[in-house]
């Protein structure tokens, strides 16, 4: 297995890119399933999660191209064209769904336009049990038949589904995401109470109406979806990666840094500026992005709690971390959405860090600096967790199980090197 190895202590200064958001292009990915004219999507991130997809996406009849060619569901490009005109198969197999979760998202738009899907209970994962309730109870609402079976949920919906209201108890980015694509082609209205609210959100429900589908609301949490017929082709850009955008403003925060983020935009940065500025870094918008600096010499503890959005997202807690392992005083952390989610707590902690965890809370008392050491990770934003801590470490550090990364960061190496960074991807 690959392995990323840091020497650390370089301020880090340069410009980086910013790609499509991966949580953004999954659900757009299945979204392409509602029809059955081809929908093109822009600013496609190469990664991992993106691949498995598209795999799915090809097991269900769909052909994909990236950038005009037809490569089997191999996507790697930055132009990709789903076209499912016939669905051959309903059912998604364990062998795709075990290894992404997001896989989950095909339930919804399988049902809406075939009237069943057999897809495979995705089983929990490093940072937690996460179930699926809230997508199946919202789908019973829109009349489907629930029945778990062998591992796989079966759900049925012979005659279509029903638009309904569906209120969730509490907030599920996926379940949203699902029950969106599932009431655009029911019978009759839809309205989803205490919906989801993040950016990507608003993407696919844009995506979603280009396509002639009609919702409203996305942003807030009532969404309204009045069912149509049938949806359209439809062109598509992908927008940008603000855990991405935010990962990389950590890191020139944590090197006492500066780097320009092209494509990231302000308006979705919100919890994670405040919290960088808290800690004394900022944003300044610039023409084509954002440029993130440390604006105090020190790094200044602040305390955050992880939320829905607008709140501070759980996707960049570990990254907030590693910074905040370098403040001048104590920080917490407190992690509300996954009950797992600390894995990182004790390969920081081989690194110099001085983190104690009670319960869900995470107390954080900076050191003056972090040292090198092997360490390895069992998600992918405690990975980059850990690389954010590398850049600032003194010494070298190597980073196994880089495949975490791969599912989340397009060329983390290849991004980071012209800043300064002394990094490089060694094969196994
Ligand atoms: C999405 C993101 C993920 C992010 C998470 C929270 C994608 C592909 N992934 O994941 O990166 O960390 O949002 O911002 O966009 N839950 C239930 N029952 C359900 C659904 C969710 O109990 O039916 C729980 C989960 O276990 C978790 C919480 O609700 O504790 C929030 O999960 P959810 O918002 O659904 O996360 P995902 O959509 O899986």
């Amino acid at each position: 297995m690959d392995k990323i190895r840091i020497r650390g202590g370089l301020r880090l200064k340069g410009t980086i890119n910013i790609s499509g958001a991966k949580n953004a292009a999954l659900p757009l990915m299945a979204a392409s399933l509602l029809s059955d004219e081809p929908l093109v999507l822009g600013n496609i991130p190469h990664l991992a999660d993106i691949t498995t997809l598209a795999q799915l996406l090809v097991n269900h009849g769909a052909t994909v191209e990236t950038n005009g060619h037809d490569d089997g569901g191999n996507t790697g490009g930055r132009e990709l064209r789903l076209h499912a005109a016939r669905i051959t198969s309903t059912t998604a197999p364990y062998d795709i769904v075990r290894k992404m979760r997001a896989s989950v998202l095909v339930l919804g738009p399988l049902v809406a336009r075939m009237g069943e899907a057999k897809v495979s209970l995705p089983g929990g994962c490093a940072i937690g049990a996460r179930p699926i309730d809230l997508h199946l109870k919202g789908l019973e609402n829109l009349g489907a038949r629930i029945v778990l079976e062998d591992g796989y949920v079966h759900a049925s919906a012979p005659k279509g589904l029903r638009g309904n209201e569906v209120r969730f108890p509490f907030v599920s980015v996926g379940a949203t995401e699902n029950l969106m694509m599932a009431a655009v082609l029911a019978q009759g209205t839809t309205v989803l109470d205490n919906a989801a609210r993040e950016p990507e959100i608003m993407d696919l429900a844009d995506c979603l109406n280009a396509m002639g589908a009609k919702v409203s609301g996305a942003g807030s949490s009532r969404i309204e979806i009045q069912g149509v017929a049938r949806l359209h082709g439809a062109q598509h850009r992908v927008m940008s990666d603000r855990i991405e955008a935010g990962t990389y403003a950590a890191a020139a925060a944590v090197t006492g840094g500066e780097i320009d983020l092209i494509g990231a935009r302000l308006e979705h940065m919100g919890a994670i500026a405040v919290a960088l500025a808290e800690s004394g870094s900022h944003f300044e918008v610039i023409p084509d992005g954002l440029r993130a600096t440390r604006h105090v010499r020190g790094i200044q503890p602040v305390d955050i709690t992880t939320q829905p959005y607008p709140g501070f997202p759980t996707d960049m807690q570990a990254q907030m971390m590693a910074l905040l392992a370098l403040a001048n005083g104590a920080s917490t952390v407190t992690e509300a959405i996954f009950e797992n989610r600390f894995m990182h707590v004790p390969e920081l902690a081989r690194m110099g860090a001085r983190i104690s965890l009670q319960g869900s809370t995470a107390i954080i008392r900076g050191v003056e600096s972090l040292h090198g050491a092997p360490v390895m990770a069992t998600d992918l934003r405690a990975s980059v967790s850990l690389v954010l801590a590398a850049l600032a470490a003194k010494g070298e550090t190597d980073i196994g199980r880089v495949y975490h990364l791969d599912r989340g960061y397009e060329r983390l190496v290849e991004k980071l090197a012209p800043c300064g960074a002394d990094i490089e991807r060694l094969p196994a």
